[in-house]
């Protein structure tokens, strides 16, 4: 199964997908009763919205059953007003997902700078969206390095407070040469210099565990400041590529299979083709089943890649001798 779009409703369609076969799903539901997308069955028009979290309980169950155990899974939902309330479908999905047995391993607000002008004039008009990071189990793939960004300040190797008695390291894990290489206030000596410089730009060092400038560079962040792009034909919010982009890059392993439940217009498969990796979405509405396959048309290049699923992939044991084993929390 790949560069296959399943057309039908989200939770009969998902059935046709194996166990334990998608390494990443990302995602963007439609929102409750924000907008209107013309076909019969569509989700998001529920008269009441605890009609509309049950429905997308019912899929992160299937979502947890197709994804394998090493997988990502990547929601992005945001919210409605009504009498006046904001309603809080995010936390109450959110919520619901945790106490359902997933690991949420971050919140990631999605800060967009060009905004749909807001008229309202009693509170603050909103400008980020939630997208949830979610997990199977404590060991996963992610690959960090993939989208680490320069740090602002250039790092400097000595720039590192190490305490000179064993209990009261700075770095906690700091070795007792580190140690022995600073002074009382935690300052750089200037012995064994080379040495330690080399350690450190190669990340060998175990100052790493706690040093937040990385030689790679920096830990994006769980706030992305990333604008919309409309796709111009499509009628509806569409991911900016650079969004998938940016999850597929560390949340789905290389050569491996990412599922968008709700396909629209297909920029997941736009994201996951330039970066060789294999799609399968699922869509409701026929128009933007054809805008999609339009659009992914020119990427059918003749690669021939099948579909494991987790149980079958020989690759499995390299899978898991890849996973980066997360420290803390
Ligand atoms: C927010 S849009 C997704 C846009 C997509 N991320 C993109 O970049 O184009 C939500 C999509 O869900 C589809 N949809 C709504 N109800 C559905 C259902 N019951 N089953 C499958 N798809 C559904 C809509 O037709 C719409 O294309």
């Amino acid at each position: 199964m790949n560069r296959e779009i399943l057309v039908g409703d989200v939770l009969e369609k998902i059935k046709e997908i194996p166990d334990k076969s998608i390494d990443c799903v990302i995602t963007s539901p439609p929102y409750w009763t924000m907008r209107d997308y013309s076909v019969k069955g569509q989700w998001g028009l529920e008269s009441d919205y605890h009609q509309y979290l049950a429905k997308l309980g019912r899929l992160m169950d299937q979502l947890r059953r197709v994804l394998k155990d090493t997988g990502t899974c990547w929601i992005n939902l945001g919210d409605t007003y009504n009498d006046k309330s904001r309603i809080g479908i995010p936390e109450r999905f959110y919520i619901n997902c945790i106490d359902n047995g997933w690991i949420a391993r971050n919140n990631i607000v999605w800060a967009k700078n060009n905004a749909m002008p807001c008229s309202v004039k009693d509170r603050f008009g909103n400008k980020f969206e939630s997208i949830f990071f979610f997990v199977k189990q404590q060991k996963y793939y992610f690959n960090l390095d993939a989208v680490r960004e320069k740090p602002i300040t250039p790092t400097k190797a000595f720039n590192v407070r190490v305490r000179d008695t064993d209990k009261a390291r700075f770095l906690q894990n700091a070795t007792i040469s580190e140690v022995k290489t600073h002074n009382k206030k935690g300052e750089f000596m200037g012995k064994a210099s080379k040495e330690y410089l080399l350690k450190w730009q190669k990340n060998e060092d175990s100052i790493h565990k706690t040093n937040p400038y990385h030689p790679k560079g920096k830990n994006p962040g769980d706030t992305w400041l990333i604008n919309t792009t409309p796709y111009k034909e499509a009628h509806f919010a569409t991911f900016p590529e650079q969004l998938p982009t940016m999850i597929l890059k560390c949340g789905c392993m290389p050569g491996g299979i990412v599922l968008d439940p709700f396909f629209g217009s297909g920029t997941v498969g736009v994201s996951a083709e330039k970066l060789g990796l294999r799609w399968v979405g699922i869509e409701l509405n026929n128009d933007y089943v054809k805008l999609a396959k339009k659009r992914l048309e020119k990427y059918k290049i003749q690669t021939h890649l099948h579909f494991h699923s987790a149980n079958s992939d020989n690759n499995n044991k390299n899978l898991i001798n890849n996973l980066i084993n997360n420290e803390g929390n």
